[in-house]
């Protein structure tokens, strides 16, 4: 991040990627305002991490479907912080909240896929730039496999909320680049400690092992650390010359072809 960056907000750091982001960010003396939803108990864990790290930071509640409320989160980090150099727009609903086939997701759900992911950022990332000095970094959580491809069918309407949040960080990046300001999209692949964990042992099991067998090239699932690894590679001062990309964050699983099994494709 640039060298003097100091304060960051990430949406939806309680837990899973979020936390893994906070940390790695405190890590390198950043203070974190550390977001939740519902659950305080672990936004505080994430905190006191952060403090174990001799770094400090606040937690800061706020429903991402609600644009007033996003609109408060920005005052408190203002009222905290005066300034913010970092805004990571993370958080995602559960998913039963939005995971539903074409044919059966009701409007309701669509609404909060989208209001989630693309209006939540453009309502976040109008809040930051007033607070933001050259050099800021903005970066959005994706996962593009589920914006280009279709085969996971309850995924349709958090697939293409995440397309639309994606073709809005390359509109952004061009708003943005005469302040010397980036927006880039992070795409993690499978990430333990995260919404994994709530899945069906069984639909877990198939996970790791498919991915273990060599989907992944490197042969495991990511953690939040890695991938805490890589935003804050791109919030650093030396990659002020990248914006508006997705980034694929996977251990190259991206790189595979789906028509063949990978014990063929690894030889
Ligand atoms: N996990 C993966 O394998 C994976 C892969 C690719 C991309 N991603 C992306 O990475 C991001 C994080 O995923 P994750 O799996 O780490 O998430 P997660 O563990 O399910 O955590 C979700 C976070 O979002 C917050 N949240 C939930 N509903 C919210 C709402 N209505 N308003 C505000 N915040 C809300 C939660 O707060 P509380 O703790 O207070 O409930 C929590 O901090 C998401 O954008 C996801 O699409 C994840």
């Amino acid at each position: 991040m640039p060298r003097d960056a100091k304060y960051a907000l990430i949406t939806g750091s309680s837990r899973g990627i979020g936390r893994g982001i906070a940390l790695k960010l405190a890590e390198q003396g950043v203070k974190i305002a550390v977001h939740y939803y519902k659950n305080e108990r672990a936004a505080n864990e994430t905190l006191a991490e952060v403090r174990r790290r001799d770094s400090d930071g606040f937690i800061v509640q706020a429903d991402v479907l609600r644009p007033d409320e996003i609109k408060q989160m920005f005052r408190k980090v203002e009222e905290q912080f005066k300034q913010l150099d970092v805004f990571v727009s993370n958080a995602r609903p559960e998913v039963p909240a939005f995971f539903q086939p074409p044919l059966q997701i009701t409007l309701e759900q669509w609404d909060t896929a989208f209001d989630s992911q693309p209006k939540a950022f453009l309502v976040g990332v109008r809040e930051a730039i007033p607070l933001m000095a050259t050099g800021g970094r903005i970066v959005a959580l994706t996962y593009a496999e589920g914006s280009r491809t279709g085969g996971l069918q309850p995924w349709v309407g958090m697939g293409s909320a995440k397309a639309a949040l994606e073709s809005l960080v390359r509109y952004f990046a061009v708003t943005l680049a005469r302040r010397g300001i980036t927006v880039n999209a992070i795409s993690p692949g499978w990430t333990e400690n995260s919404v994994l964990n709530t899945l069906p042992p069984h639909a877990q099991e198939l996970i790791r092992n498919w991915h273990g067998r060599g989907w992944t090239p490197m042969g495991r699932l990511g953690t939040p650390e890695d991938v805490g690894n890589v935003v804050a590679l791109i919030c650093s001062e030396k990659a002020a010359w990248i914006t508006g990309q997705v980034i694929y964050a996977d251990g190259g699983a991206s790189l595979m072809n789906p028509e063949v099994p990978p014990e063929i494709q690894l030889g």
